[in-house]
């Protein structure tokens, strides 16, 4: 295969983090799925792009996102963007039939969900969502165990992903808390955790949300020394069932004090039980009930050591054994889109697995603002 041409559109937290991923695909995987050269990086300024290019090692740098998209020599686009900007760059990258990595969530309306289905028609590019949280060798543990039948029929689940950064009402905040910006903690960390438990144990057919807002002014980050109105949730309870009886409650939060960025999920069934923590990313924790429980005991929760245990060719450097970390996650799931695209196979968390996942979203904000039940949009 030739070499792939990278551009990255938009290089605040994740285009960094994109572009580090693709610096280490070659450390982590030998033979790596796919030589690839960061050839561009667009920034909304000149000052900016050209910050982005030096840092980054990236050949030029541009403000067009248009330019970067249709230049020849860039195969795979990758979207970090805000939200509300992933859009343009989305309908142009799939009209020059260009692969595309995007950050999650895949767009900031339902609307918008609804046109990206139906420009996916005739793309023949490989798109995949950046949803790394399905990359731990944990949660990928968790995910064989559920597809060798190791829980059987779920009977409940809780789910969290807190975050305390908006604690503090005087806090500065940025588009991350607008509406409009697709902000949110419902999409920005909900959208993790549903994507998960739809993965894991999905799919679900009703949900109802209780939200709130706890400072409806902040200091604009990206602004200084202005205000701006708060608009998104900050906080959410979502419950969910399934259509054959199993509930469960999902817990997103930016107000979570004594958080630094807990994902977690406990998920209860007839045969067993399981759980994982993101902040000890390195252990997926079981409990198997079929071992007759003796006077003494017998069954127990039992810990599995994932650590850093990557198929081939991934998991020989640094070795097996070593502890893993948020990064990492990201590091597999752009390795995964990398094979997808060398050996011309789906790649998964796809497009359209991103764009159920946004009416998910979507619904459950509906639920929150009429406070009702709401019917849950099934994959297509
Ligand atoms: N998967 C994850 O773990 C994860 C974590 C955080 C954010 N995200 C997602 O990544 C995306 C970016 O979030 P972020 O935290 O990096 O935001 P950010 O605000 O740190 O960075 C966004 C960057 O995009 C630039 N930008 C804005 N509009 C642009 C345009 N039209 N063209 C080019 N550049 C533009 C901004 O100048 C900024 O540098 C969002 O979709 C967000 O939800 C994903």
């Amino acid at each position: 295969m030739d070499t792939l041409g990278v551009g990255v559109i938009g290089y605040g937290f994740m285009g960094k983090t994109h572009t580090l991923a693709h610096k280490a695909i070659p450390f982590y995987y030998s033979p790596p799925p796919a030589d690839c050269e960061l050839r561009a990086v667009c920034e909304v300024t000149e000052e900016l792009a050209q910050a982005a290019r030096r840092a980054g090692g990236f050949q030029r740098c541009t403000t067009s996102a248009e330019d970067l998209i249709n230049a020849d020599d860039v195969d795979l686009v990758h979207v970090c963007t805000p939200n509300s900007e992933h859009m343009p760059a989305l309908r142009a990258a799939i009209a020059a039939g260009k692969h595309v990595y995007v950050d999650k969530p895949v767009t900031a309306s339902l609307p918008e969900a609804d046109e990206l289905e139906e420009l996916l028609g005739g793309y023949r590019g490989k798109a995949q969502v950046a949803l790394q949280c399905r990359f731990f060798p944990a949660t990928m543990k968790a995910r064989q165990l559920v597809e060798e039948g190791f829980l059987g029929p779920v009977t409940h689940f809780r789910a969290v992903y807190l975050h305390s950064g908006s604690v503090d009402p005087n806090k500065a905040v940025n588009w991350k808390s607008t509406a409009a910006a697709g902000g949110g903690a419902i999409r920005d960390l909900g959208v993790h955790i549903l994507d998960l438990l739809w993965w894991l144990i999905g799919p679900f057919q009703s949900a109802h949300c209780v939200s709130r807002i706890w400072a409806r002014q902040r200091p604009n980050l990206d602004k200084p020394g202005s205000m701006m109105s708060i608009d998104a949730e900050e906080a959410a309870v979502i419950l969910l069932r399934a259509a054959d009886g199993a509930f469960g409650s999902v817990d997103v939060s930016k107000l979570a004090t004594g958080t630094e960025d807990e994902l977690r999920f406990e998920i209860h069934a007839r045969h067993g039980a399981m759980r994982f923590n993101v902040m000890q990313p390195n252990y997926l924790e079981v409990y198997d009930a079929r071992p007759p429980d003796g006077d003494l005991g017998g069954r127990g929760w039992q810990s599995i050591a994932s650590v850093h245990r990557y198929p081939a060719p991934g998991g020989k450097f640094p070795g097996p054994k070593f502890t893993l970390d948020w990064f990492r996650s990201h590091v597999h799931s752009l390795y995964s889109l990398l094979k997808a695209i060398a050996a011309d196979a789906a790649p998964s968390p796809s497009l359209a697995e991103g764009i159920h996942i946004q009416r998910v979203l979507e619904a459950v904000r509906e639920s929150a603002a009429g406070q009702a039940w709401v019917e849950l949009p099934q994959a297509r």
